[in-house]
């Protein structure tokens, strides 16, 4: 059977490499290689609590993936429906299409029939960037007494909203209890004569609106989510030690979306109202993150600079001119197994970059993709192959190996060098017999090149927006 003749090359191969001098074998696979335990490629259905070196930070707040194990901790109502894989990554190409929109002249301007109402404030909707189910939740604390919400955080967008009682035309379903604003003692309403109140036009890309003299904001997404509802400010807590007065915020009165049991959104861009600005004074524009690789572990993101022990390479950040919320980034070359691709330099300079929280899949212009698949493939020709799933085309069927054996993939950001990928963020597994190379094309080089949230696991990822730099470290959770 060929799979048996495949498993005994592979042992062959070891045992050789055993023979001549386990010790430099070892390196040479180690600097070119990874070898990955199949069943390790699978959540586990348990929540494991990893101590993250976030954990030990005042600032940090604990990231879990929005559908995990660890999301649904602690929570006992109805079920909220998990997305199969091929939803994820439908959902994941409607937001690759939505900033594409935003951010090129493709761009379709919204007029007149594509307004949300509520009440008497009519609001002329931009279309938005479409949300994604494969994305990661944060917890944080609102109001006096606090209540906690798990908010979907997310680079490419500013507001950070919650549903809000008494959900005047519309909530969705919710994992937590929805905020209750006349139940705090912190809540205020900001006026529509307000200056704050006209900065929504920047942060949601509507025109505010305005109810018996409370600002109303509306926000949409590309894939025809929205919440409408008060603009506020409330206490916001982040940690024991870290809260904010007169956080601006969104309480939505009508929310509708794919927001999978999240309570709202949390806005890390790059505008004035969003919180990476509102909490400037006191963590300067710096933030970082971790994604955990699993839906069953737990990551961190932290606000401030604090005492990161980790040793980050830095890249340059951008101002992408069409897309102000968004960071952006330049990546000048991919290795795969060690090797940097001959791919010319200008199919990167063609393509703006932007590196998002949001994206689950690395989106890259077809002449780059079509080397790193070649590169790819080349040592991966002993494993049997398996059908595409949904925007990834190169999957191999790995149901019966145990451990398997990978090129290692990097990816050089300019002035960083090259940042070596986890694991996880080479291969995508729908299940043992269908685990997906984790990259996909755009479909044209001046598309949009997007650094996901899969290639973005495990590391550190600091964002410096005072320096405007972005940093990368490894292993900072697992
Ligand atoms: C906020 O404004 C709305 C609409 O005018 C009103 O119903 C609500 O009572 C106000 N809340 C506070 C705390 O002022
Ligand atoms: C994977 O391989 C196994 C064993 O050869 C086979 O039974 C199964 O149908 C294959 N699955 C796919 C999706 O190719």
């Amino acid at each position: 059977m060929a799979t048996t003749s495949h498993q005994y090359g592979l042992r062959l191969f070891v045992l050789s490499c055993a023979l001549v001098g386990s010790v430099l074998c070892k390196d040479l696979q180690a600097d070119t290689h990874h070898t990955i335990e199949v069943s390790s490629l699978l959540p586990s259905a348990s929540c494991k609590h990893s101590a993250t070196k976030g954990d030990a930070k005042t600032s940090s707040l604990k990231v879990v993936h929005k559908f995990g194990s660890c999301a649904s901790l602690g929570w006992s109502g109805p079920s909220i429906k998990q997305p199969t894989h091929a939803d994820i990554l439908r959902e994941d190409q409607s937001r690759v299409n939505s900033i594409n929109s935003r951010l090129t002249s493709k761009a379709a301007s919204v007029a007149g029939p594509n307004r949300v109402r509520q009440s008497d404030a009519s609001i002329p909707a931009r279309s938005g960037i479409t949300v994604g189910t494969g994305n990661y939740v944060a917890t944080v604390g609102l109001g006096t007494p606090k209540r906690e919400l798990s908010l979907i955080f997310d680079t490419g967008s500013d507001l950070t909203w919650t549903q809000c009682r008494p959900c005047a035309k519309y909530c969705y379903q919710q994992k937590e209890p929805i905020f209750n604003p006349t139940a705090s003692t912190s809540y205020g309403n900001i006026s529509c004569t307000s200056s704050a109140c006209s900065q929504l036009s920047s942060a949601t890309g509507n025109k505010p609106g305005c109810s018996s003299s409370a600002c109303v904001y509306g926000i949409q997404y590309g894939d025809k989510s929205y919440s409408i509802g008060f603009f506020a400010k409330e206490k916001l807590t982040l940690t024991s030690t870290d809260a904010f007065d007169n956080f601006m915020f969104g309480c939505g009165q009508d929310n509708r979306g794919l927001f999978g049991g999240a309570a709202g959104l949390l806005g890390l861009g790059r505008d004035k109202l969003s919180i990476v600005e509102q909490t400037a004074t006191k963590y300067g524009r710096y933030f970082s993150y971790c994604l955990p690789s699993s839906p069953s572990s737990t990551g961190h993101l932290t606000f401030g600079k604090g005492t990161s022990a980790a040793t980050l390479k830095f890249t340059p950040l951008s101002t992408i001119s069409e897309g102000a919320s968004f960071y952006g980034i330049t990546i000048q070359g991919i290795s795969v197994g060690g090797k940097k691709l001959s791919i010319p330099a200008s199919t990167f300079s063609n393509a703006p970059g932007i590196i998002d929280s949001g994206t689950v899949i690395t989106r890259l212009p077809p002449t780059a993709y079509a080397a790193l698949k070649k590169a790819f493939m080349e040592p991966m020709t002993k494993y049997p192959t398996a059908p595409p799933l949904s925007i990834l085309d190169t999957c191999y069927n790995f149901s019966t190996y145990s451990s398997v054996s990978i090129p290692k993939v990097g990816f050089y950001f300019s002035g960083a060098g090259e940042v070596d990928l986890d694991s996880n963020g080479i291969m995508y597994a729908a299940s043992t017999s269908q685990v997906c190379l984790a990259f996909a094309a755009n479909s044209d080089d001046t598309d949009v090149l997007i650094y996901g949230n899969v290639q973005q696991q495990t590391f550190e990822v600091a964002y410096d927006v005072g320096a405007m730099k972005l940093g990368f470290a490894p292993n900072a959770c697992a």
